[in-house]
């Protein structure tokens, strides 16, 4: 017997976790509009407006930029798959759990992962990178997570793709946390492969990941041995259909409405500019930390190294995880994360990304947790 269902109405929640964040209103409205086809003349106007709003937002003038239609997880498997083929040597950066996964990636391809290890709430040690890559002078890229959502810990992605260059190696970044809310500089730091996300700092709705390969990244990709295992993340075919000038193939139906909601999301970074972005999600960190002082609470990783967007606040001795994440969503319909991987039990996740890192925000989780706590 088939039980009869109404239209889903979610609650009205502040999203203050490591994502997805609130989304923009204007984002929400650019969402509903009446969808047209892939292939019409005016969408494929949009696309490459969305490429151009990309490069700024990644701060490159890569030709090869633009989102893959699946979530962040998605973007982090194009860029592997393309770039390992088997027996490769890839230098991973682990100092959390998004780290552990890009080991996963290289492995399956039939790459050999090479793993710098740190602890969790630690950054990546630039010394044991060098070592590594001075015992292994035929690796191929070195790959590591800019802002690690599992930590709250902001890499040091300059450095590393400096040292990444020293050693000849590609770099290969993940910056589904950072894009939009810290400083990211593709072609300046030289990074040759990135993959983000859209729900994070752009507060667009999730399922899109933006990329950009650049040119030393797509000769390697074109001198390939053995065909990208992937059909659908091959990004020769993924070309076809999002690249220069207006003849595209068809490869696969586009999510025509979220590239709607992904390109208002971009044209707000564009009018707020970058750096004012990067400074406010810095300010309002900062306003956090202030008032998570005042309640006795303090923060997991150390200040040179922290993520403005995500803070690790310790979970104070005699407090119920739990209990307290569960009634900030009932009574305050409030949403902040739990610990991932060994941080879970020990720190609660309060995003500041996108439009929710806002002084308003701030004050309300401030107020809300005091009056849980108490
Ligand atoms: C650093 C990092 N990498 C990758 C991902 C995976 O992104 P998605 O959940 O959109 O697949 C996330 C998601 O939180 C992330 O924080």
């Amino acid at each position: 017997m088939t039980q009869s269902f109404t239209s889903f109405i979610p609650p009205t929640r502040v999203l203050m976790g490591p994502g997805p964040s609130d989304v923009y209103p204007k984002v929400l409205e650019a969402l509903a509009r009446p969808t047209i086809g892939h292939l019409d003349p005016k969408f494929v106007d949009l696309m490459d407006q969305v490429k151009q709003l990309l490069q700024y937002a990644f701060q490159t003038d890569n030709a090869l930029t633009m989102p893959i239609s699946a979530p962040g997880s998605a973007g982090m498997e194009s860029v592997f798959v393309n770039l390992v083929e088997p027996g490769d040597k890839i230098v991973v950066c682990q100092n959390g759990v998004f780290g552990g996964r890009m080991q996963q990636n290289v492995e399956r391809c039939g790459g050999i992962a090479i793993m710098v290890q740190d602890d969790f709430g630690k950054p990546t040690d630039l010394n044991k990178v060098r070592e590594v890559l001075l015992a292994n002078p035929d690796a191929k890229a070195l790959a590591f997570v800019h802002a690690e959502t599992s930590t709250g810990v902001l890499n040091d992605a300059k450095a590393l793709c400096q040292i990444a260059k020293e050693f000849d190696c590609l770099s290969i970044v993940d910056a589904v946390t950072s894009l939009g809310g810290s400083e990211l500089q593709v072609d300046k730091w030289e990074i040759d492969a990135i993959y983000s996300g859209t729900q994070k700092c752009l507060s667009c709705i999730p399922g899109l990941s933006p990329v950009s390969f650049s040119e030393k990244a797509i000769a390697v990709i074109k001198q390939r041995k053995h065909p990208v295992q992937s059909w659908f993340l091959d990004m020769d075919l993924v070309m076809g259909y999002w690249g220069q000038g207006t003849k595209r193939a068809y490869h696969h139906t586009a999510p025509v409405n979220s590239i709607y909601a992904l390109h208002e999301s971009l044209l707000i970074l564009q009018e707020e500019g970058l750096q004012n972005a990067w400074q406010r999600h810095f300010k309002n960190h900062i306003s956090l930390k202030n008032g998570l002082d005042k309640l006795g609470l303090s923060l997991l990783v150390d200040e040179k190294y922290r993520l403005p967007q995500l803070n690790m606040v310790l979970i104070p001795n005699g407090v119920d995880d739990a209990l307290v994440r569960n009634r900030l969503l009932t009574e305050f319909n409030l949403e902040i994360g739990a610990g991932l991987g060994s941080l879970a039990g020990k720190v609660w996740r309060i995003g500041l990304m996108g439009c929710g890192s806002s002084q308003k925000n701030v004050d309300y989780c401030l107020s809300s947790l005091e009056t849980v706590l108490n």
